[in-house]
């Protein structure tokens, strides 16, 4: 089966006040696959997925996402990627709905099928018109996905996306990221999940 390159971190290390965080670090995704970072507490997780979104400077090598590098094309490599970094960026005040129609306004059309659809892939039709703030942990962390699903990514990246889930609502959302992965239909996820490791220095 043909497999086509989503990522490519090529050397990447971020180095700060002359200490390698992260250092030199290769591995691709193909589009469908389902990829955990592995790694204790401060070994650089969150570090190399911001440097994957261009929030943070990258100290050495580059990112590709979907052929694009987002050290002197980040525009175009973002249009492939959604994703949350630690927590979502919520407004409490709105609705659910109004969170996402928000979130389209500033990165594009509005466009209400769009949103009906990623409401419904994480479950959340009931609750969608009622104010965020009267949400639970895990009708937020799925709110925040359904908003990084908004522009139909080809590129998820979600940092530790089970904080505070219950156990039902963790084995819920990897259902869900098995269902998104499996739509990509390039790769059997059974035989592409896999582990980035990334040992501390
Ligand atoms: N802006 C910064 N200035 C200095 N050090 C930083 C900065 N950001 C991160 N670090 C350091 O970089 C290392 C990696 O942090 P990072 O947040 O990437 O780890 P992580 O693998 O995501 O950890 P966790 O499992 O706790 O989320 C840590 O030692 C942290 O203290
Ligand atoms: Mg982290």
């Amino acid at each position: 089966m043909e497999k086509s390159v989503i990522v490519e971190v090529k050397n990447l290390s971020k180095i700060i006040n002359g200490n390698y965080i992260v250092k030199k670090l290769n591995f691709t995704i193909n589009r469908g696959e389902i990829v955990g970072f592995l790694g204790e507490n401060g070994s650089g997780k969150t570090t190399t997925m911001k440097m994957m979104l261009g929030l943070t400077s990258i100290s050495q090598g580059d990112v590709i996402i979907n052929g694009y590098s987002i050290k002197s094309n980040k525009k175009k490599a973002l249009k492939s990627i959604g994703a949350i970094i630690e927590t979502p960026e919520l407004y409490k005040f709105l609705s659910g709905y109004d969170n996402l129609m928000y979130f389209q306004r500033m990165s594009g059309r509005i466009n209400r099928e769009s949103i009906a659809k990623v409401v419904r892939m994480v479950g959340l039709e009931n609750v969608i018109n009622d104010k965020v703030k009267t949400y639970s942990l895990g009708m937020r962390q799925k709110l925040g996905i359904a908003q990084s699903l908004l522009n139909s990514p080809a590129l998820l990246i979600l940092d530790e996306p089970t904080n505070g889930l219950d156990p039902s609502g963790m084995s819920e959302l990897k259902e869900l990221l098995i269902k998104l992965a499996k739509k990509e239909k390039k790769v059997r996820i059974g035989d592409s999940e896999r582990i980035v490791y990334h040992e501390r220095l």
